[in-house]
């Protein structure tokens, strides 16, 4: 509070006092310096500083303009000259006789009032102020900006917003706050030391960014009157602002778009108002093509503009694309030694990278230029037929196009090479290992990356080398593969064998029950080759002795046992594996069989790379008795036998015949031969039947006898005389030119077969020229 300069008393107690005015002020504060420097002069000119005894109550009071107050003021002091208010409203006149005096105002109006309670002492004057604060405070206050009617505001440009507390008193205790939103920014307050009303203003200063488009701003207007008095408190309409500011413009400066795909291409617009945006092409307005095409690839310029300002910015607008299909690749035919050029290219963008496919060799040159890319082939040779495959691609997709090359009269070969080309192995012998290689010719990024390898019985292993496990591999069959570019896949196999020697070897008639062997009769004999592998390399020979019996031929090897109508496997040249196998003869028998030994001998056959000498495996003899009927030799037995009386005759029954044949002699019982085993002596003339039987069958031959009578014998000497004296001659003759010969007897016996097998029956019948006989 401030104690303002004093004023004058109205009337007579204003002069009265006028020398002796003290100022007792129980609160001195920011007293003015003038005011100080008074005060000083008369406290030291009395040299009083005694307390004055006067007591007020209240000692201050804050009261509304208008409103009614009262202060008592009382003393201790019972013997005083009087006491008495100076003040512009409600003063009261000098009383004597009190002990307290109020001050009272019905209705307190006067701005400046600053009443004063004074007490006349015998020596002085004192007096006490009681503080009055008068206030008055606006209902509402207006709030308004330098913006202009729209209330829009420029970004960047200051304005002031400005609150106006309307009649407001006292000034000093007011406080502004500004608020955006609910939270405050700024507070005002002033130090205006009048008294009376006055029309404050605030003024917020703001130079609005576009964050701030859309806030509110309001003041409250706020008055501390202390303890005793209220705290007020007003608020201001809120007031919203709109900035406006120009577009901001955002694309990137570089764009790639797929060719009839949907653009993502987009650019930030900021501003208010909303600022409009154009697109130009070559000076022309366009509209950025959604699903753009090659054609709309280019530079764009982007223009963004609102009422406040305008931008631009360019856009180089990419159109990429896959390559397009590759035309010029044709297929070629050429001669063994020309040239060839392949070309080919393809348009896309970005610009295609390129890269061929084909089987490389020295005399293939590449190369690109200018977006295009070339093969030649310098003096083709067969390894230059096949596929040239171009592949043009970049990242929005990729061709191909593939063109053959055939080189005339040239025939391609799988450029693969196994050693050894042909493995012949013993079951559970030593394994070897056969490498499948790429020719020399062939460079190693030739051949496709896991194809190379060995594929046995369609399991494939990408190895070089295969080795065979010489306990089950019988139907390995490996092939080596690889799969060269430009050539596709080709292989070569591994001739292969795993062999295995006959367990065993047995030779036995076809048909068990051969309980006898007849000749003319057929034998069929089969050999059993138990347990060979390859079956189809093996030479099965027969033997009869120590020779073959290469004029018969034997039946083909069958699989023993196999029936193919249950649907086995009956195929000797495809079953590898061990295999029991059969082969059959048939031999017509004839007597010189008899006691033969036949027997079989299976030959392995597996050429230069098997074994050496082919191994050879050999049955046991097979022994055979071949049984014919009797044959009697008519030779030694003419049919019809002359006897001479007294000169009995032997007939011989001899046949051959297996087994030996039985003789017997049958003839009429009253004949009486003599027998002696199958010599028969007769004598008589008759019919002498010789059958000789043996188990194949009985024949017979009928002998007869024809009794000559005894007239003969004149006709005998006649006929002897003759021979004697004939003989003589020839002694004589004989004795002349070989003296130490002796007679020989003349005999008629026909000579003995010398190659009779001793099973011809016969007595030794030598027939006795009967001239002989004579006695
Ligand atoms: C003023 O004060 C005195 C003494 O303190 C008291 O007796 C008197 O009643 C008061 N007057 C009023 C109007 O309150
Ligand atoms: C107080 O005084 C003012 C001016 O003197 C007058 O306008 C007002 O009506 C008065 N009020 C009362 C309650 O007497
Ligand atoms: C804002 O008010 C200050 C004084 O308070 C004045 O100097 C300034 O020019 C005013 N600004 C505008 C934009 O009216
Ligand atoms: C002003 O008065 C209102 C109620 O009339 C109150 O909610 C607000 O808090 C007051 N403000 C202050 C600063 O006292
Ligand atoms: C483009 O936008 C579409 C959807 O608006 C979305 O599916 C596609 O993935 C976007 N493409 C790119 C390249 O961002
Ligand atoms: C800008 O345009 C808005 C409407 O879009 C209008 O209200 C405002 O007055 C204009 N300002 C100027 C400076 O032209
Ligand atoms: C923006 O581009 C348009 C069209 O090309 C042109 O007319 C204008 O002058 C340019 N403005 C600016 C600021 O570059
Ligand atoms: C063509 O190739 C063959 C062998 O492939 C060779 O003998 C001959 O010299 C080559 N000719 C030329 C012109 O290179
Ligand atoms: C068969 O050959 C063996 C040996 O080669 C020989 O000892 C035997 O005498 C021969 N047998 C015949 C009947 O030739
Ligand atoms: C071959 O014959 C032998 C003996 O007769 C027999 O043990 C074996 O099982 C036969 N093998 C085949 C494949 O028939
Ligand atoms: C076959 O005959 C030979 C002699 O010729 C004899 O050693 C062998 O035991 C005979 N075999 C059979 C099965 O009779
Ligand atoms: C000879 O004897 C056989 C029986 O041994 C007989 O069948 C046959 O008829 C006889 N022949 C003559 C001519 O009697």
């Amino acid at each position: 509070m401030r104690v303002i300069g004093y004023q004058r008393r109205r009337g007579a107690e204003r002069s009265w006092n006028k020398r002796q005015r003290r100022h007792c002020s129980s609160q001195m504060s920011e007293s003015r310096p003038f005011v100080r420097l008074l005060v000083g002069l008369v406290l030291t000119a009395t040299g009083v500083h005694a307390s004055c005894p006067i007591e007020l109550s209240p000692p201050s009071v804050v009261v509304r303009y208008g409103d009614p107050v009262s202060v008592n003021c009382s003393t201790s002091e019972i013997q005083h000259g009087g006491m008495g208010w100076e003040a512009t409203q409600g003063g009261r006149s000098l009383e004597y006789n009190v002990q307290h005096l109020t001050w009272t105002v019905e209705n307190l109006t006067d701005w400046p009032i600053s009443p004063s309670c004074f007490l006349n002492m015998p020596n002085e004057q004192c007096s006490r102020k009681p503080k009055v604060v008068l206030y008055t405070f606006p209902e509402n206050i207006s709030i308004g900006s330098s913006s202009g009617p729209d209330g829009v505001m420029r970004e960047g440009h200051e304005y002031n917003i400005t609150c106006l507390v309307h009649n407001v008193a006292p000034v000093q205790h007011l406080t502004v706050t500004w608020y955006k939103g609910d939270s405050p920014i700024s507070r005002d307050t002033f130090d205006n030391g009048s008294k009376k009303p006055t029309d404050q203003p605030s003024v917020y200063s703001l130079t609005p960014t576009r964050r701030d488009n859309g806030a509110t701003f309001r003041c409250e207007a706020q008055m501390d009157l202390g303890p005793e008095g209220p705290r007020l408190n007003v608020s201001s309409a809120e007031h919203s602002v709109t900035v406006h500011y120009g577009p901001e413009l955002s694309c990137p400066s570089w764009y790639m778009a797929l060719e009839n795909t949907p653009n993502n291409l987009t650019c930030t617009v900021e501003g208010f108002p909303k600022p409009e945006t154009t697109w130009y092409k070559d000076g022309e307005e366009v509209d950025l093509p959604k699903n753009p095409d090659r054609g709309d690839a280019g530079q764009y310029v982007v223009t963004a503009s609102n009422n406040v300002s305008s931008v631009n910015v360019t856009v180089e607008f990419d159109v990429l694309y896959a390559p397009s299909p590759i035309v010029e690749l044709e297929d070629s035919e050429v001669e063994v030694g020309s040239s060839v050029l392949l070309k080919c290219s393809s348009g896309g963008k970005p610009r295609p990278t390129y890269f061929w496919e084909y089987y490389q060799t020295a005399n293939v040159a590449e190369e690109n230029e200018d977006g295009v890319t070339r093969l030649l082939i310098h003096n083709a040779t067969a390894d230059n037929m096949g596929s040239y495959r171009c592949h043009a691609s970049n990242h929005v997709g990729g061709v191909h196009k593939t063109a053959r090359v055939t080189v005339k009269g040239a025939k391609r070969e799988c450029p693969i090479e196994i050693t050894p080309d042909r493995m012949v192995l013993r079951y559970r012998g030593p394994s070897q290992n056969a490498a499948c290689r790429l020719t020399s010719a062939a460079a190693a990024g030739n051949v496709k990356e896991k194809t190379h390898g060995w594929d046995v019985r369609g399991f494939v292993t990408f190895n070089e080398s295969w080795s065979a496990d010489t306990r089950e591999d019988w139907d390995a069959r490996p092939v080596c593969t690889a799969t060269f570019w430009g050539m596709g896949e080709c292989n070569k196999s591994l001739d292969f064998t795993l062999y295995k020697t006959p367990d065993n070897i047995l030779i036995r008639p076809v048909h068990d029950a051969v309980s006898q062997l007849v000749e003319g009769s057929v034998l069929q004999l089969r050999c059993d080759i138990i347990s060979v592998a390859p079956a189809q390399n093996l030479v099965v020979r027969w033997y009869q002795g120590n020779d073959t019996l290469e004029h018969l031929i034997g039946g083909p090897l069958r699989v023993t046992g196999c029936l193919p109508e249950n649907g086995t496997n009956c195929d000797i040249g495809e079953i590898r594996s061990p295999l029991n196998v059969s082969s059959t003869i048939s031999i017509p028998l004839n007597r010189t069989h008899s006691g033969a030994e036949f027997s079989c001998v299976a030959q392995m056959d597996l050429g230069a790379e098997g074994p050496q000498p082919p191994p050879n495996v050999m049955s046991g003899p097979f022994n055979v008795t071949v049984h014919y009927k009797p044959a009697i030799n008519s030779k030694k037995l003419p049919k019809r036998i002359p006897v001479f009386r007294g000169y009995p005759e032997e007939l011989t029954c001899e046949a051959d015949g297996q087994p030996p044949p039985k003789i017997q002699w049958l003839y009429s019982p009253d004949k009486l031969p003599r027998v002696s085993e199958d010599t028969l002596t007769v004598s008589e003339a008759g019919i002498y039947n010789c059958t000789a039987t043996n188990e194949v069958d009985s024949v017979f031959y009928v002998v007869e006898v024809i009794l000559k009578e005894d007239y003969l014998p004149l006709i005998a000497g006649f006929v002897a005389v003759t021979v004697v004296a004939i003989s003589i001659v020839f002694l004589f003759i004989y004795s002349i030119y070989y003296k130490n010969t002796r007679m020989r007897r003349y005999s008629l016996k026909n000579p003995k077969p010398n190659n009779h097998t001793g099973n011809v029956a016969h007595n030794g019948w030598d027939m006795q020229f009967p001239m002989t006989k004579l006695s």
